[in-house]
């Protein structure tokens, strides 16, 4: 029975994936704006959606939504909604906002408003004056668009993206939503060879046979609303125990994964050997320029470091330049660089990109070079 409304978060750009992979679990009525994908569900479908959902970054309970040009009709309003039924009376509930072309623009009074609003909710509901706060925790977030109120309670708790294999974060690590969206946009298969020769602690590789395997991404973590006495845990036991059932195996992976530094590499193994697919990669120390590529068809999907300084500009061309030398004439190659350098397609010269999409890697906007190769013959 669809008795809520739950959101999943998404990163902007990413939406359509994020469209995509709620239907394929099974929901209808799926309605996309900037950054969310909402749609009716039921209370017990919560696990399932955050163990399963790969691009997006949390699953959020929507609790109510209205117009708020007053501090009055916010207190009432949040005051009218059913607080009681999810947050118990031991409950914790730490209130963000964050509000943008509207009339209420301080976020610190509008998150003042909304926090007393829900207490005096509680109050009459479960007869207290005081809340001790010491148990599960319910985030609330009001965010305030153009005078219209969204609320919203956090299931996740931290970001999606964690998956709980990073041993340790590399130099500039590619978070793991972003990672597995730029191999889902890269058409790549798992029969195919997909390489990152600049893999640093080997997230898009890694993502990539998670996806071959069916692994559910947070099968491995813990989650905000596993505390919640509203979800049964019986519901959590079965979207893990699905998730395990529904793993594939990954017959002949041929996941190559290489970077000039010996500590980033072992951080790379590390990191796979926690996901669980430290077989289906080869990870090897190997600098750009001793590249060497005797295949006909593949895969390549990389993020070069980025230079801010002027000599580290000139020594990410001479990356761009390597690129261009090895893969310029690989027509069976798809080539798919993520960077926030707009210099890229200077250098890499197979042509146009065929694709440019824009993303954000955290607050950076970086751009997406698609460049397809041809198909390799089946049989
Ligand atoms: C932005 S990071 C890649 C981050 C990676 N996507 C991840 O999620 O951890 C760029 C990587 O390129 C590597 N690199 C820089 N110059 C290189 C070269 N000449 N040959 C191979 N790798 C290089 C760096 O060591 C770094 O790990």
């Amino acid at each position: 029975m669809n008795e809520i409304v739950l959101v999943a978060a998404s990163k902007f750009g990413l939406e359509a994936l994020v469209k995509r992979e709620v239907q394929a679990l099974g929901f209808a009525d799926v309605q996309v704006s900037n950054g969310r994908i909402q749609f009716p569900a039921a209370v017990a479908d919560i696990p399932r959606l955050n163990v399963w959902l790969r691009f997006a970054d949390r699953v959020q309970v929507l609790v109510g939504e209205f117009e708020a040009v007053s501090f009055d009709a916010l207190f009432e309003q949040t005051k009218a909604l059913p607080w009681e039924v999810w947050i118990p009376a031991n409950g914790r509930f730490p209130v963000t906002a964050k509000t943008v072309k509207s009339q209420l623009q301080s976020g610190r009074s509008c998150q003042a408003i909304v926090k007393k609003a829900i207490v005096e909710r509680l109050k009459s509901h479960y007869h207290m004056v005081e809340f001790p706060e010491t148990g599960p925790v319910f985030a609330v977030q009001v965010a305030l668009y153009k005078n219209r109120a969204t609320l919203t309670l956090d299931t996740s708790g931290v970001g999606l993206h964690k998956r709980g294999y990073r041993v340790e974060a590399g130099a500039a690590p590619l978070k793991e939503t972003l990672a597995a969206a730029l191999v889902q946009l890269s058409y790549w298969q798992p029969e195919r060879i997909l390489l990152d020769p600049m893999c640093g602690s080997g997230t898009i590789l890694i993502e990539a046979a998670m996806m071959a395997r069916n692994m559910a991404p947070g099968l491995k973590r813990q989650f905000a609303a596993e505390g919640w006495p509203v979800i049964p845990a019986r519901a959590w036991e079965t979207a893990r125990e699905e998730a395990r059932a529904a793993e594939r195996p990954f017959p002949h992976p041929q996941l190559y994964g290489y970077d000039n530094d010996p500590a980033i590499i072992e951080i790379a193994r590390q990191n796979a050997i926690r996901a669980g697919v430290a077989a289906d990669i080869q990870f090897a120390v190997k600098p750009l320029d001793a590249l060497w590529i005797d295949r006909q068809y593949g895969v390549m999907i990389t993020n070069p470091p980025y230079g801010i300084r002027l000599a580290d500009k000139q020594a990410v061309n001479q990356l761009y330049i390597i690129l261009n030398k090895i893969f310029r004439k690989k027509k069976g190659w798809s080539v798919y660089v993520l960077t926030a350098d707009r210099q890229f397609p200077k250098y890499f010269k197979r042509g146009r990109p065929d694709r440019v999409r824009k993303l954000y890697n955290g607050t950076i906007q970086v751009n997406y070079y698609q460049y397809f190769g041809q198909k390799p013959p089946r049989g």
